[in-house]
């Protein structure tokens, strides 16, 4: 997984592109690093416009630097002020939104009989409650629009065993 995403960051400006995001307004949590920079800057290759939110702004500003082009905003998606002051702010620049990913997560992979309750929280809250706020905060933009530019909200997420 890993090597994909590296090697997707790193082929950037080949990576083939196809016209289906063009003029698409889309909100990727998470955009600072990994999965959701990878998303972010494919989706700007293919012509969407694209809001990158983190909690790390440098890493956000950082990812709209390398794709020439949106907005970078930091949000803790565990946030319900800041997630729906970010999504308040994208519609007001572009007008609407009509993707949503929930990809900003954490990754405290431990054996259940080892996993604190406090890093079980951290994990439940960064992955499920922000992935909550950000498609509530989403679905209240989306509803208003949808005779005009039907929605999708993604979700990203892991499972370990
Ligand atoms: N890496 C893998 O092998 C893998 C595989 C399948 C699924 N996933 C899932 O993909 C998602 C992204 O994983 P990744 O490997 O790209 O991780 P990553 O650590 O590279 O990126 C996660 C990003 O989320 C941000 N973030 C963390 N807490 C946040 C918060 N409260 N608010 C806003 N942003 C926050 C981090 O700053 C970081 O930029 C996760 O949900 C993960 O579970 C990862």
């Amino acid at each position: 997984m890993f090597k994909r995403i590296n090697k997707l960051l790193s082929n950037f400006s080949t990576i083939q592109t196809s016209s289906i995001m063009k003029n698409k307004v889309c909100f990727v949590t998470g955009a600072g690093s990994g999965i959701g920079k990878a998303i972010a800057l494919k989706y700007t290759l293919n012509g969407a416009t694209v809001i990158s939110a983190d909690i790390n702004l440098d890493s956000v500003k950082q990812t709209v630097k390398e794709m020439n082009g949106g907005l970078a905003l930091k949000v803790d998606v565990t946030n319900e002020n800041q997630v729906n002051e970010a999504v308040a702010e994208s519609v007001k620049q572009y007008g609407r939104l009509d993707v949503m990913v929930c990809n900003a997560g954490l990754q405290l992979i431990s054996p259940v009989h080892e996993l604190s309750y406090e890093n079980w929280k951290k994990v439940i809250s960064v992955n499920l409650d922000g992935a909550f706020l950000c498609s509530k905060a989403a679905l209240n933009q989306m509803y208003i629009q949808e005779n005009k530019f039907p929605a999708s909200i993604i979700y990203i997420g892991s499972v370990h065993r």
